[in-house]
């Protein structure tokens, strides 16, 4: 079978924030199966914030994009080849996205039942999105009944799975923040949380302290910088702050100086801990047990912002850092 392929490559290396300028759409003939490998066609791709940091020449928990070849990330696809043991026509989830096809080894792709969730569940709510929420409010900073809980970029993927699912595990009190009327909107009436913040309209200090006039006793960061100086200045004795992500400083050429009041920590007595979505994939079949029923119940909401065709796929991506979307940021090849 001689099968072309349409896929983004990275073409150079940003300073700062990316341009379209850093990808490039190729061409390329897709090789020949070898033994234990599917052929995927994907339907549907992920773009996440993360991959920013990959496209830097440095160290880190994942290797670097390499340049003038295909980018990778999460995809949604139907099996149209197999010299393995998974059947065409199986829909899989795997890590070679950014192309209409891929040669996939069959040990690295997750057959998913299509008739439980649909392709955006599965790579949003019911993915590394969603695991990652569960992982931060029961590992790494466990919510306990009664807990005042403050979710940053509340109305993205991880945040608005998140600002739910602590409210699931006993939290009494929701609090999201998002950039700007529309989405801290959407955090309040689609996402369920108790008060929502726009950190746009300034001193983000005072704001949490309006809605949270006792303090909060978790947080979970996806921004870094002022949000996560205001949360510790927030935080109750005891309180517990998982580091999922810090988006505000992800496009800065230089290192972003941290919150200036980390001392007070000492004082409070809490807990300050980074988590890495993979270090948890122990917790999937627990996780997605309960996710399918409450999304089958209507009591765990999702969203997405959906980009089409493969082309678009790094707008999208440039999308996603500058909240452009509310929920799960997908291209739908
Ligand atoms: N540690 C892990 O294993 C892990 C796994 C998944 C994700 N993450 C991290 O979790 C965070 C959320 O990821 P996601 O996939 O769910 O993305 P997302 O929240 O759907 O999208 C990113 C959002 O960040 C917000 N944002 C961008 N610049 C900002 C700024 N300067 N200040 C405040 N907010 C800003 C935007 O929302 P607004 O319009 O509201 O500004 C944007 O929609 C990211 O930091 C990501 O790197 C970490």
């Amino acid at each position: 079978m001689n099968i072309r392929s349409r896929e983004i490559h990275l073409a150079a290396r940003p300073e700062g924030e990316p341009a379209g300028t850093d990808f490039r759409l190729a061409t390329v003939d897709v090789p020949e199966l070898g033994e234990g490998q599917i052929l995927v066609r994907n339907t549907w791709i992920s773009v996440d914030p993360y991959m920013r940091g990959r496209m830097d020449d440095v160290p880190s928990y994942i290797p670097p994009f390499a340049l003038d070849e295909a980018m990778e990330g999460s995809a949604y696809g139907e099996v149209v080849d197999s010299r393995a043991d998974i059947a065409v026509g199986a829909h899989v989830v795997h890590f070679l996205g950014w192309r209409e096809y891929a040669v996939v080894d069959a040990a690295a792709a997750t057959v998913v039942d299509p008739a439980l969730a649909t392709p955006q569940q599965w790579l949003g709510v019911l993915g590394t999105t969603g695991l990652t929420a569960y992982a931060a409010l029961t590992r790494t900073a466990p919510v306990r009944d009664g807990d005042v809980v403050f979710v940053s970029a509340a109305a993205g993927a991880v945040g608005s799975v998140a600002g739910q699912l602590a409210r699931k595990l006993g939290a009494a009190t929701v609090i999201g923040s998002a950039g700007g009327p529309l989405k801290t909107e959407r955090v309040l009436e689609d996402f369920g949380f108790d008060a929502a913040i726009d950190y746009k309209q300034g001193n983000l200090p005072r704001q949490l302290a309006a809605a949270a006039p006792e303090g909060i006793d978790v947080y979970v960061d996806h921004v870094g910088g002022d949000h996560l100086e205001a949360a510790i200045g927030a935080l109750r004795h005891g309180g517990r702050i998982a580091l999922v992500g810090a988006i505000s400083g992800y496009n800065s050429p230089d290192a972003v100086p941290g919150p200036r009041n980390t001392f007070r920590l000492a004082a409070k007595e809490a807990t300050m801990r980074g988590m890495l979505v993979n270090s948890h994939f122990d917790l999937f079949g627990e996780y997605i047990g309960k996710a399918v029923g409450w999304l089958a119940d209507g009591s765990l909401r999702t969203e997405e912002t959906v980009v089409d065709g493969l082309e678009n796929a790094p707008e999208a991506f440039l999308g996603v850092l500058r909240g452009a979307n509310t929920g799960k940021m997908l291209v739908r090849v």
